[in-house]
């Protein structure tokens, strides 16, 4: 028999389906045992979210200081040959849930020495934030085959006007005129391709996972356009974020008041940098050519495109 844990969280139920589509091969086979464990902050996120309270936790999610979960109702003794990490970004980071997860001490025994698959659902800007749980996996002494990272059908402009006004509405599609926020149903539908693919190789033997599973099956989609932006987006949380925590706690005057600064900073970056560096970027495509290959190849794994 076989043993894989799910680890999951999600607010609009978006990943959990996404996780059930996976999941549902391994569940309809006998000789694979399936376990779910979801996170539940202590306190929780709420949805739809008020505007102040999403960017409230921006530093803390950044700097990867999560808030605390229940109690974990999982045996932290027992050995999968599996763990399939569902987490969805928050601000280029792994949402403050699977961070808290991640530095649990049940975590620590559950992830040493097991094989990972980490699953992603998000609007589109991933690679920092797996770069993040990958560097985790490590320090716990996890073997990551896998990853499988689907975003929002609408495409980078739209979703950075539709999946914020879901995160506030709670409504995918508030209003006629914005696309529909979210991942396709289709495509989460159609995820189940590697659900087969991992059942089909637990049960191939006994042996420990040591190989990706998912190649060839587009477990992942680098969109290179987004590589440098994330870099640079990533740096600039950082620095942002120690400011605001260094300017007062969570729910200080005085942090609101950086806030707000910073949200007015943002969407000034928005307009005016993010269209000149995607022009810059057109421009010089021919000189960075091989080197964004490069970089695309190692975002891409373990699964590749
Ligand atoms: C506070 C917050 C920050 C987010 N930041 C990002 C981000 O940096 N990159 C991204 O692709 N999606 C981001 N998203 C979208 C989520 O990754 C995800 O698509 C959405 O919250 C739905 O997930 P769910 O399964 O929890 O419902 C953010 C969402 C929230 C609530």
């Amino acid at each position: 028999m076989r043993h894989v844990l799910i680890v999951h969280y999600s607010q609009t139920g978006q990943l959990d389906r996404l996780a059930e589509s996976v999941c549902a091969p391994l569940q309809d086979c006998s000789d694979i045992q399936v376990d779910f464990l979801q996170l539940q902050p202590q306190q929780p996120y709420p949805f739809p979210w008020p505007f102040l309270e999403f960017f409230r936790i921006f530093p803390e999610t950044v700097l990867m200081r999560p808030q605390p979960l229940k109690p974990l109702a999982v045996d932290a003794g027992k050995r999968y040959d599996l763990i399939i990490l569902a987490y969805q970004v928050w601000f280029l980071s792994p949402s403050q849930p699977m961070t808290a997860f991640l530095a649990s001490p049940e975590a620590a025994q559950l992830l040493k020495d097991t094989p990972v698959v980490t699953l992603i659902g998000c609007r589109n800007m991933w690679l920092m934030a797996q770069e993040k749980v990958k560097t985790k996996l490590s320090q716990l002494g996890a073997r990551l085959v896998d990853n499988i990272a689907l975003t929002d059908a609408c495409g980078t402009a739209a979703s950075f006007l539709s999946t914020p006004l879901w995160m506030f509405t709670g409504r995918q599609k508030p209003y006629s005129w914005v696309p529909r926020a979210g991942i396709d149903e289709a495509e989460i539908v159609a995820a189940r391709r590697f659900g087969e693919a991992i059942r089909q190789r637990l049960t191939a033997d006994h042996l420990p996972i040591e190989q990706p599973m998912l190649k060839g099956l587009g477990a992942v989609k680098v969109d290179e356009k987004l590589i440098a932006s994330e870099k640079v987006g990533n740096r600039s949380f950082q620095l942002w974020s120690r400011l605001l925590v260094a300017i007062g706690p969570r729910r200080s005057r005085r942090r609101a008041a950086g806030l707000v600064v910073y949200i007015v900073f943002l969407l000034c970056l928005i307009v005016t940098v993010v269209p000149v560096t995607a022009l810059l970027k057109k421009l010089l495509a021919p000189l960075t050519k091989a080197r964004v290959q490069r970089e695309k190849a190692y975002f891409a794994g373990p699964s590749g495109e």
